[in-house]
């Protein structure tokens, strides 16, 4: 972030001279916020350990919507938080049910490891309706003790895989062996997974302007961005104290936030450096990004929106395992009115436009240096007491 120009747009030029490392202010990630990812250590109750892998599974503005009864041992019963949704950019909570797919994926590896073979109901007591969520759970979950279980060797990636939201190494394209093992690894669920690289330069640059424009929209409506906005942790205190959102740890900007000059009530305004600079900062990582990833469904039930979730950490796992790094590229995919352009232009690029195809995940793909990882609240905050 350019901080001379962001401290003149939004506050006048007062906090320049503070200097925010000067005045003390920590830019570090808390420790217990990140706790998480050193693994579940050794439990009495296997479930907590293999509940201590599942909620490091990537999940939409990170709010860990799982909730789940161990009442009955042996047991998993998950059900989605309807407290964290995301109404306004996600109105059908689709991506919510993708989250749900990518926390048993990892409770379903983390099981294979300690010789448990799951036995897994989505919808036990019947799917949700196509533009709304209950109380109902999402899955139930047995294990069964099978020592003829396969293990699987994404597992060793659960604790390494982070969203890379960074710049790309632009003359790095992800190579064919790379692409070959992300296409293996969605092989249990069916659905079109695809890919291109800079020996498509047209596509290439046709999908980063649409990625570009949804971007844009995002940013410029109001709702969307203040959706954002109220998940947005803003320095460590915050961070900490909420274990889940949207980290910002940049120390001029807590700073601001501390010193009232950064108003997450209001929307900015198009022309406000907070705005302007995001756009242009997003461009430029689009800019750098040298391959994009998708994966079609041929229909959108709540069933297959888990099972896609599912499918994209395996992707993501074992992009890992090649050093391959990804950040999703959601706001073209949504389906709010505002939205309904990018929409439409990135269903034709992908060959998505039949009814009821949908592209349930697209992202850019490369190499980048690593990425911290992303806060977790920690197992007991998801387990209901019945
Ligand atoms: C369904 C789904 C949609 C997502 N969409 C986006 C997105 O549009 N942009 C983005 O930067 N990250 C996106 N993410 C990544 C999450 O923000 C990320 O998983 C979360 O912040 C936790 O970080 P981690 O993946 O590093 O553990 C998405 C993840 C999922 C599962």
């Amino acid at each position: 972030m350019d901080r001379r120009r962001f401290i003149r747009v939004a506050g006048g030029g007062v906090i320049l001279a503070a200097g925010a490392a000067a005045a003390g202010c920590s830019s570090a990630m808390p420790a217990e916020a990140i706790a998480p990812w050193q693994g579940p250590g050794p439990q009495s109750d296997l479930r907590r350990w293999i509940l201590g892998y599942a909620i490091l599974a990537p999940h939409s503005h990170n709010l860990q919507s799982w909730l789940v009864d161990l009442s009955v041992p042996d047991r998993i019963l998950l059900r989605c938080d309807l407290q964290r949704l995301l109404p306004e950019t996600d109105p059908y909570s689709r991506q919510i049910m993708m989250s749900q797919g990518t926390f048993i994926e990892l409770l379903d590896i983390a099981a294979r490891e300690r010789g448990q073979r799951t036995e897994i109901t989505l919808f036990p007591e019947g799917a949700f309706a196509v533009d709304k969520l209950d109380g109902r759970p999402v899955a139930s979950i047995r294990l069964v003790a099978d020592a003829s279980v396969p293990k699987d060797p994404l597992f060793a990636q659960i604790l390494e895989r982070h969203t890379n939201r960074g710049t790309y190494e632009l003359a790095r394209p992800v190579q064919a062996s790379a692409w070959q093992a992300m296409a293996e690894a969605v092989k249990p669920n069916p659905l079109r997974f695809g890919f291109v690289g800079p020996d498509q330069p047209d596509q290439l640059a046709q999908q980063r302007a649409v990625a570009a424009e949804a971007w844009r929209i995002e940013m410029l409506t109001p709702r969307t961005i203040l959706e954002s906005y109220k998940v947005l942790r803003i320095g460590p205190d915050e961070v900490a104290r909420h274990r889940d959102g949207l980290t910002l740890l940049d120390p001029t900007v807590v700073w601001m936030s501390r010193l009232g000059l950064f108003d997450r009530s209001q929307a900015p305004g198009p022309d406000d450096y907070a705005t302007t600079s995001q756009i242009k900062d997003f461009n430029s990582k689009l800019a750098s990004t040298p391959g994009f990833l998708w994966m079609v469904t041929e229909a959108n039930d709540r069933s297959t929106q888990v099972n896609a979730g599912r499918a994209y950490v395996r992707v993501q796992l074992a992009a890992t395992a090649q050093g391959v790094v990804m950040q999703p590229l959601q706001q073209a995919l949504q389906e709010y009115p505002e939205q309904a352009v990018p929409h439409a232009q990135i269903r034709r690029l992908l060959g998505a436009e039949a009814p009821g195809q949908t592209v349930q995940m697209w992202a850019r793909v490369g190499f980048a240096p690593p990425a911290g990882p992303a806060p977790r609240r920690g197992v007991d905050a998801h387990i209901v007491r019945t």
